[in-house]
Order: structure tokens, then sequence, then C-alpha cells
């Protein structure tokens, strides 16, 4: 069975991803910061689960956790690049400090554990790398700008992994899912209390209730992790996998309207509202 190795998997699709494929048969390595998330999840991944403690912003700590692991095991046949944080706040007001961080771990923490595994990949001739993107990857939401550049600056990396490994037979994806139901809320509420003045102008724009029907189109972890194993089974097959009912419309208006026509459409919607 195919070793996956997915970063961030203390909670959320990370965690959901090491379970699913865990127990479908696959030999799983899963990073974590912390002892103790480890050991929680190992009890509850079994036996064909590892895991390794890693900050994706440390070269040290990536360079070590990874060049061990290889050193042991292999390049793993896949690598999921998870790790993600939010980062809110109207471009107006958004704080430098913030927004270097959020492009540290979600781009830079990215490329990192890519420069890590890539090499004895592209050396054994085989694996499949997986980024973890958005549907805002490819649209942006305001109040949302900081955190959509990296998944910009993320979507545009992996194409051109893609092109620079597919001659050695590596397969680079990209998976986007849509709103999921995970700690990446509570986190954003988090940001939003902290980060958004009382007397901002713009903090109407995330107050406002989300669409009733927006709400009932969200996925759970399970369903992303649900599609990560499928794009895990079909790695020559499509490039870009989106995922969930939210994702699926949100995209496809982006894809068939002129800008002006998206723009409407999203302040039809309440999109600037919602996330
Ligand atoms: N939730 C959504 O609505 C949504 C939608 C589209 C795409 N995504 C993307 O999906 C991915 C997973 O998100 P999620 O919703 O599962 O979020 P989550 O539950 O917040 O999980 C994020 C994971 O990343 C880890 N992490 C954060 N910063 C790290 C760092 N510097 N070094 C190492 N690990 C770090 C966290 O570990 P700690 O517990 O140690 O912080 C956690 O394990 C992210 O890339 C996110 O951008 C999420």
């Amino acid at each position: 069975m195919k070793h996956v190795l997915i970063t961030g998997c203390s909670s959320g699709l990370g965690e959901a991803a090491v379970l699913r494929l865990a127990k479908a048969g696959y030999r799983v390595t899963g990073t974590v910061r912390r002892q103790t998330d480890a050991d929680r999840l190992a009890a509850a991944a079994g036996p064909d689960a590892s895991w390794i403690l890693m900050e994706v912003t440390d070269d040290r700590s990536v360079r070590d956790g990874l060049g061990g692991l290889i050193e042991r095991r292999g390049a793993p046949d896949v690598l999921v690049n998870n790790v993600g944080v939010p980062c809110l706040g109207s471009m107006e007001e958004l704080r430098i400090p913030d927004f270097r961080a959020a492009l540290e771990t979600n781009v830079i923490g990215a490329l990192r554990v890519y420069q890590a595994v890539a090499p004895a990949m592209r050396r054994r001739g085989s694996g499949q790398i997986v980024n973890l993107s958005s549907s805002i990857g490819k649209a942006a939401l305001p109040i949302y700008g900081g955190y959509c550049a990296t998944k910009f600056a993320l979507e545009a990396m992996s194409e051109a992994m893609r092109y620079e490994l597919a001659p050695f037979g590596v397969a680079v994806n990209i998976l986007e899912p849509g709103i999921i139901a995970t700690a990446f809320r509570n986190k954003k509420q988090a940001q939003r209390n902290d980060r958004i003045p009382a007397n901002s102008p713009y903090g109407n724009r995330l107050d406002n209730p989300a669409p009733p029907d927006l709400m009932q189109r969200i996925s759970t972890p399970e369903e992303v992790a649900a599609a990560l194993q499928q794009l895990i089974e079909t790695p020559q097959g499509e490039f870009r996998r989106v995922c969930g009912r939210d994702a699926e419309a949100f995209l496809e208006a982006r894809r068939k309207l002129d800008d002006g026509a998206f723009e409407r459409h999203l302040t039809g919607k309440g999109y600037a509202a919602i996330l």
C-alpha cells in the first residue's frame, strides 16, 4: 500500500485524512506540533500510522523531521501539503506581521516541505504531491484578501511544480475545498475579534449572517478526506479537484461570468459577508 505523508494533522482535514487512509490500509505519516496530539491520534489511527513533530516555518524542524523519515523509509509515495492558517482583515487594516506570518506558513512552509520531499521522489521517478488550496484560491473575497493571496500563490507554485516534475514521473495536484466545518472557523473568529477594530468600516461585512442555503452546502472534514483519497487513487487524473457543493457553485460562477457579472453575483449572494 502507498505511504502517504500529511502535514498538519492535529485537527480538521489532516486528522480526518490520517484516520481515513489508515483505516483504508495506507501507511500514513502525519505531522503535528505537539506530542500530546501524536499520542491522542496514535491511539485512534492504529499501527499503520506514525507521527513526526514538525513546525513548517522552521528550516531545521522540516529538515530533521522529513530528512529522518526519508532516510528510514525512503520518499513517501504521496505528500499532502495540508497545513494552513486563516488571515482575516481588510486590505486597509491587515497588519503586515500578520500577513507575513500567514505567507510564512501557507506559502513558504508548503514550499519548504515540498523542497524536503520532491528531490527523493524525482530521483525515484514516481510520487504525487497534493497541495491544499481553496475555492478562494481562485477568486478572492473581501476581508479574506490576505488568506486568498496565500492560496493564489500556492496555486501558482503548484502549476510550476506540476510542469517541472511531470517529466520525472511525479504528479502534482491541487485540492480546492469550499468551507469545511473544522477548527479553522474558530481560528477565523478569534482573528475577527482580535484584528478587526470595533469601529472598523469593514466590520459589518463579517457580522451579517451567512445565507442559509450556503451553510447547508459546506463540507465535513470526512467528506474532504474522501475526495483526497480519490485524488490519491487517480494521480494522473484531473490537476485540480474541487470539493463541496458551495465550492462547485462558487467556481462555476467564476468560470462563466465576466468580472463585472461575477462581482454583481457575489454581492447578490451576500458572499462578502459569509465565511
Ligand atoms: N476549513 C476551511 O473552511 C477550509 C476551506 C478551504 C481550504 N482549507 C485549507 O485546508 C487545510 C486544512 O484546514 P483545516 O480546516 O483542517 O484547518 P485546521 O483544523 O485549523 O488544521 C490546520 C492544521 O495545520 C497545523 N498548523 C498550523 N500552522 C502550522 C505550522 N506553522 N507548522 C505546522 N503545523 C501547523 C495545525 O496545527 P496546530 O493544531 O498545532 O495549530 C493543524 O494541524 C488548510 O490548508 C486550509 O487553508 C480550509
